[in-house]
């Protein structure tokens, strides 16, 4: 037992009251991130400065207390540093140049090492200020979700660029697959040594798959991610969110190994229950959608996945990021109501 209770649960602990945080807790829905957003000018600009990223990191556990703060930082600065240019173009979202066949070839995983030094400065910086109590996360994008803006060069519905490029260019995907499981692992270690104390794995489009490409390009290379980081770091505490993935569910919790699994809104919260918590604690799985619009339903369906998960190890999140339009006073609401609860 420690006094950070995210990481007890992570440990396969049950707390009575379930430890809370939102995933982009820090981000535009709050006053504080956009004054500083607009004073680091780029997005890119506000990731790459320890001091900004540290601030932003902490603004959301200054303001509502948290039980885990999540560096500030996105998924896609790993392909930033490995070899590709990536913008944040206002209003419209990530823009890289889509990879070639032959541009897979030079890219270099090591250069996370050098690249993102400060992040992991930022990450010093975060555990020194953050309340002893907090835990503090790191993260990644999982290798098929990275590479779904690689190839694409931008963000697509459904993912078709990156599906055609699997079935079309199968080497070169894989080789691009493989690159950034090693790029993740050096990554996600680095952050662990600088004083995270446990990582998430974002595989935001994991729901867009077949059979084939779930295992190949989706679960076995988190597998590895996993794996690999746990040779360094034995122990290593890890959250996988592979959204979409509903009734595979399972079969990821059991290949990955992950301590946790993120569920979107979509998973039946006695479902998830009676199959997945025996074997990993759950995160989720409130739809963001609530916390624009509040009233009765917010409090109900709250209510509802208290009563569904909190005999087992559980913490408490959105399905999905918070969006920017988010009510500060229904986070403040649902802070509340969970650690209230009395079931
Ligand atoms: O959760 C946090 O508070 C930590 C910070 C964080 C960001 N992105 C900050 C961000 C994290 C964990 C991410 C992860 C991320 N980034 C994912 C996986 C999770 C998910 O949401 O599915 C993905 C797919 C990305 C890629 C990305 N970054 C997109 C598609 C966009 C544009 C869409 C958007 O929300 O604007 C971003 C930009 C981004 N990343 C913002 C923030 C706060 C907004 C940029 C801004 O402030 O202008």
């Amino acid at each position: 037992m420690t006094n950070r209770r995210l990481l007890n649960v992570l440990n396969g602990q049950t707390e009575t009251i379930p430890p809370i945080w939102l995933m982009r807790q820090a981000g535009r829905y709050l006053p504080e991130y956009r004054a500083i957003r607009a004073e680091a000018g780029s997005f890119l600009s506000l990731c790459y400065n320890p001091d900004f990223a540290t601030e932003v990191t902490l603004q959301p556990i200054r303001r509502f207390g948290f039980d885990a703060a999540i560096l500030f930082s996105d998924i896609l600065v790993v392909p930033d540093a490995i070899g590709r240019s990536v913008q944040f173009v206002h209003g419209e979202g990530p823009k890289l140049d889509p990879i070639s066949v032959e541009e897979i070839n030079d890219l270099v995983p090591a250069m996370v090492l050098s690249k993102l030094s400060p992040v992991y400065e930022a990450v010093e910086k975060i555990r020194d200020k953050l309340p002893d109590e907090t835990t503090l996360l790191g993260f990644c994008g999982a290798p098929w979700t990275v590479a779904t803006y690689m190839i694409a060069g931008q963000g697509t519905p459904d993912q078709a660029p990156a599906r055609l490029f699997a079935r079309k260019e199968p080497e070169a995907f894989y080789m691009l697959i493989d690159k950034l499981v090693e790029a993740s692992v050096l990554y996600l270690v680095k952050q662990l040594e600088s004083g995270a104390d446990a990582v998430q794995i974002f595989d935001s489009w994991a729901g867009v798959l077949d059979d084939d490409l779930y295992v190949k390009a989706s679960r076995d290379p988190i597998a590895r991610i996993v794996k690999g980081v746990r040779e360094k770091i034995p122990g290593a505490k890890i959250i996988g969110f592979p959204k979409g993935a509903g009734l595979r569910l399972p079969d990821f919790v059991k290949e990955t190994k992950v301590d946790a699994i993120g569920l979107d809104w979509t998973v039946p919260l006695d479902w998830a229950r009676d199959n997945l918590q025996s074997h990993v604690a759950l995160q989720g799985n409130l739809d963001p959608t609530l916390l624009v619009s509040g009233g009765d339903q917010l409090d109900a369906s709250i209510d509802r996945i208290m009563q569904a998960w909190s005999s087992g190890p559980f913490i408490f999140n959105l399905g999905h990021g918070i969006s920017p339009q988010g009510d500060i006073d229904l986070v403040h609401r649902l802070i509340n109501r969970v650690r209230s609860y009395a079931s």
